[in-house]
Parts: C-alpha cells; structure tokens; sequence
C-alpha cells in the first residue's frame, strides 16, 4: 500500500516529512519508476497521468489544487475517489487576495494608479463601505471563508450557490431566479465558482449587464467562466468600472491581448491562492485516516455535479 506524489519534487520532501510522522506505515514515494503500480492505494496530482489505468488498485487521487476541473474525470474509473484540496493554506490565501482586490475596487485604486501614470492629483467621490454592495457567486469552502473575511469592513454582503444557504450576515440566493436578483443589487462581483458544464461562460454579456452601472468584477475562480471580449465591452462602454482578475483564458494571457493594457484591470498570473505544502500534506494525512476508518475523505468530489 503506497502513497504515490506526482508532483514537483520541492513539496514533495514536505509531503515526505508529514505523512512519514502522520501515518508511518504508509510507504510514500515520488518516483513513479520505483513504485509497484499495484502497490498504489493514493495518488496526488495535478493532471491525471496518461497511465492512471496501470494503477489497478488505485483507492483515492487527490488533486493538488482545489479545482478539479484540471482533472479529465471520464478517464479515473468510477471506483476511483476523487478528492479536492480543502486545507487552510488555500483558504488563508483566498480570503487575503479577494480582501484585497475588492477593497483596490471599493477605494479607486485602478483610477489612481491611471492618474498616477499621468502625474495627476484628483481626488474621486469616495461611497463608504456600507452603502458598496458585495455579491459573491459561490458559497463553497473560498466563497464563505471569503465573505467571512469582508464582515468587518461594513459592506452589504450576498452570495449566490447552487443549493440554498443560509449565513448569518449576508443575505443568500440561489439558482437562475436568486442570480439576477443578486445581480440587480451587487456593487463588486466575486467569482469563485468552480468550472463545470454549467458556469463554464457564465459570466457573459448578459450577465454583466444585469449589474448596476459602475460595478466591477474580482474573478477568482477559473478563466473559462468569463466572456473577455464582453468584459472588455462592458468596461469600455462604462457599465463596469473596473476588474481584478487572476484567472484567464487562456493561461497565460497573450501578451498582445487588450486586457493587459486596459486602465482599468489589475491582473495577476493565477496566484491569488496556492497550496501550501505543510497544510495541505496534513490535510491529504486527516483524510487517509478517515478513508481508512470508513469515513468520506474532506473534499471528495461528487461527479454528477463535476465539484
Ligand atoms: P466548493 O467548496 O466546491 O464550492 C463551490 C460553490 O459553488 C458551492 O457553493 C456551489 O453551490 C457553487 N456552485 C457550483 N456550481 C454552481 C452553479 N451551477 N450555480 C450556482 N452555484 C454553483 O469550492 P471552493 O473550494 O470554494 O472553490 C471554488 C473554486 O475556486 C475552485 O473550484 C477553483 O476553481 C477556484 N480556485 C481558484 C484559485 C485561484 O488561485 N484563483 C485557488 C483555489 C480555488 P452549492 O453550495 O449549492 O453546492
Ligand atoms: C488553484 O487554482 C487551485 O485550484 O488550487
């Protein structure tokens, strides 16, 4: 029985480190060459390897991120569980940058960085925070720990999911109906959405127009989701203010792509959360154990919905 690491070899030694104290009789190994293939009972990885079928006795594959959508999950056979990063890392990370790209909104700093450019002292009308509505879409592990982290600084928050939440201080909605409802009432739009068949576009010309005038997007979740040429309409025509995005797509944007030279984006290469090797290789051990015990791995996906 072997805990198989398919990734970069950095983190690896940490993976190393934890599980052989977490679980010492888990053989752990890095070289898939070393490794008896029937052997494997864990693998973590990024991609599904091309020769995931040489692992027959294969029990669960971690991916090494929190999205799976990396992940062909048509080629892991149905017996295979597939399991999600959730360690506080990740969420730590989440809550710092969408913390910070929503208040660079709330506080003009595209504008400012603009007149910066052009050595020109104006000082722009400044809403405070509790009339500056935040709409986050997803009310996931991201999505609440995100909005968790806005609390204190006294906006309006709401967010919008599949399924019907109730949090205690933001006003929630779900399906198509409560998305433009939403929508009609949200200022600074987070997504943090994982990508599926269904959000896969979703942020498009049609939903953007159903902001308010003057609103902005943060797009933390994948690039697929969002229509660039219709952000670039919508920031062009004036219907959006401005636009922090760290996912894009194709990654990386081209360097010849309008976005990167538009006044009124901040864009940054698909790092506004990183799995952080110590919290996520004691995260990946908890739910070995758990597996072991009978118990649902944290995480694990649940493949009619694709997250
Ligand atoms: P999660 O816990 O699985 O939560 C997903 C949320 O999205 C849930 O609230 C779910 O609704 C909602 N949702 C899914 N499909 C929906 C749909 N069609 N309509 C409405 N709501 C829908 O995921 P997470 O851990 O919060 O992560 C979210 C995503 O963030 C990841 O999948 C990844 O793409 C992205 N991410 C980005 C970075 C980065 O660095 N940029 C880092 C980490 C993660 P229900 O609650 O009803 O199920
Ligand atoms: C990063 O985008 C992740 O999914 O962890």
């Amino acid at each position: 029985m072997t805990f198989l690491f398919n990734s970069d070899a950095t983190r690896g030694a940490i993976f190393r480190e934890v599980l052989a104290r977490e679980i010492p009789d888990l053989p752990f190994e890095i070289d898939p060459a070393q490794v008896d293939a029937d052997e494997v009972r864990y693998m973590i990885t990024w991609l599904v390897p091309p020769d995931l079928g040489a692992y027959r006795n294969i029990e669960i594959l971690f991916s090494i991120g929190a999205g799976i959508d990396q992940f062909n999950a048509a080629s892991v056979p149905a017996s295979v569980k597939i399991v999600r990063m959730v360690e506080d890392g990740i969420v730590r990370m989440m809550q710092e940058y969408v913390t910070l790209a929503v208040l660079a909104l709330h506080r003009n700093w595209t504008v400012y960085l603009d007149q910066q450019r052009e050595q020109l002292w104006r000082a722009i009308p400044q809403p405070q925070a509790h009339v500056r509505r935040i709409g986050v879409l997803g009310l996931g592990l991201l999505g609440r720990a995100v909005l968790e982290r806005l609390k204190p600084f006294g906006f309006p928050l709401s967010g919008w999911s599949r399924s019907r939440h109730a949090i205690d201080g933001v006003t929630t909605y779900h399906g198509a109906d409560g998305l433009e409802a939403m929508l009609a009432v949200t200022d600074i739009l987070v997504c943090l959405l994982p990508l599926t068949e269904e959000t896969r576009g979703l942020l498009n010309a049609e939903l953007l127009a159903k902001l308010p005038r003057g609103a902005s997007l943060v797009q933390t979740g994948r690039g697929a989701q969002l229509d660039q040429a219709a952000l670039l309409g919508a920031l062009d025509s004036g219907h959006l203010a401005g636009a922090v995005l760290d996912v894009t797509d194709p990654e990386p944007l081209p360097t010849d792509h309008p976005l990167w030279r538009h006044p009124r984006v901040l864009i940054t290469p698909h790092v506004a959360s990183v799995t952080q090797p110590e919290t996520a290789a004691l995260a990946v051990a908890a739910n070995v154990k758990r597996h072991r015990a009978g118990l649902d791995p944290v995480g694990l996906v649940d493949r009619s919905r694709g997250y």
